[in-house]
C-alpha cells in the first residue's frame, strides 16, 4: 500500500539510515507541485538548503530557476528534490551506501508525485535513477523509459557554474524536455 505525504515526511524526519543525518541541520524533502507532471532530481542539499530546508535555493538553485524560465516553466509548477535528504559534509558527493539508504524516500516521492517526466540533474541523480554504469557526459540529452516515466539527464547547475561551456548542451537538453512535455500534452498544464 502506498504511504501518504504525511507518512513519508515523518519517515524522512525520523530517518537515521546513514550517517548524513548526524551533521546536517535539517532534512530537505523537496518542494513544488506534489502532482507535477515534471519532477527534477538533484544531488543533495548544500549549505543554503540545509539552513532553509528548501531544495535548490543557493546559487545553483538560482541557475535552476533560470533554466526552467528559459523554457517558460514557473518553478513552483514542477516538483524538485534530491537523491539524499541530508546535506553531505562540505558538500561532498553522497557515498554509494548513503544513496542506497535514501533511495526508498526518493522512490516514495516518485510514487506520490507520479510525474510523466523526470529531469535528472547531474551525475549522482543519473547513478541513482539509471544505474552506476551510466555516465552523464554520455547519456545526457537522451530519453530513457522506466515504467511509464520518461527520464532525461542534463548537467547539474553547479557543474554549469563551474564550466559555463556546458550551457550550450544544457540548452539543447531543455529544448528536448519542452518538446517531450508538449508531445505528452503536459506542457500547457505546467504553464497555468
Ligand atoms: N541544491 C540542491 O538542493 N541540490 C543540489 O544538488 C545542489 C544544490
Amino acid at each position: 500500500m502506498q504511504i501518504s505525504w504525511a507518512e513519508l515526511a515523518q519517515q524522512v524526519s525520523d530517518c537515521a539510515a546513514c550517517e548524513l543525518c548526524e551533521d546536517c541541520i535539517q532534512k530537505v524533502m523537496g518542494q513544488g507541485d506534489p502532482n507535477a507532471a515534471l519532477m527534477l532530481i538533484g544531488e543533495g542539499p548544500g549549505e543554503q538548503e540545509d539552513k532553509t530546508g528548501q531544495a535548490f535555493v543557493g546559487r545553483a538553485g538560482d541557475l535552476l530557476t533560470n533554466m526552467l524560465k528559459a523554457i517558460d516553466l514557473p518553478r513552483d509548477r514542477v516538483y524538485i528534490c534530491n537523491t539524499v535528504k541530508c546535506r553531505p559534509p562540505k558538500n561532498r558527493a553522497p557515498k554509494p551506501d548513503e544513496l542506497e539508504a535514501c533511495q526508498p524516500h526518493l522512490l516514495a516521492q516518485i510514487a506520490l508525485v507520479k510525474p510523466k517526466v523526470i529531469f535528472l540533474l547531474g551525475a549522482t541523480a543519473v547513478r541513482v535513477m539509471l544505474g552506476p554504469n551510466y555516465r552523464i557526459t554520455q547519456c545526457r540529452g537522451q530519453w530513457f523509459e522506466r515504467g511509464d516515466i520518461k527520464m532525461m539527464a542534463t548537467f547539474h547547475p553547479a557543474a554549469l557554474l563551474r564550466d559555463p561551456r556546458r550551457k550550450h548542451d544544457t540548452w539543447a537538453d531543455l529544448k528536448l524536455l519542452r518538446q517531450e512535455l508538449q508531445s505528452l500534452g503536459a506542457y500547457a498544464d505546467l504553464l497555468k
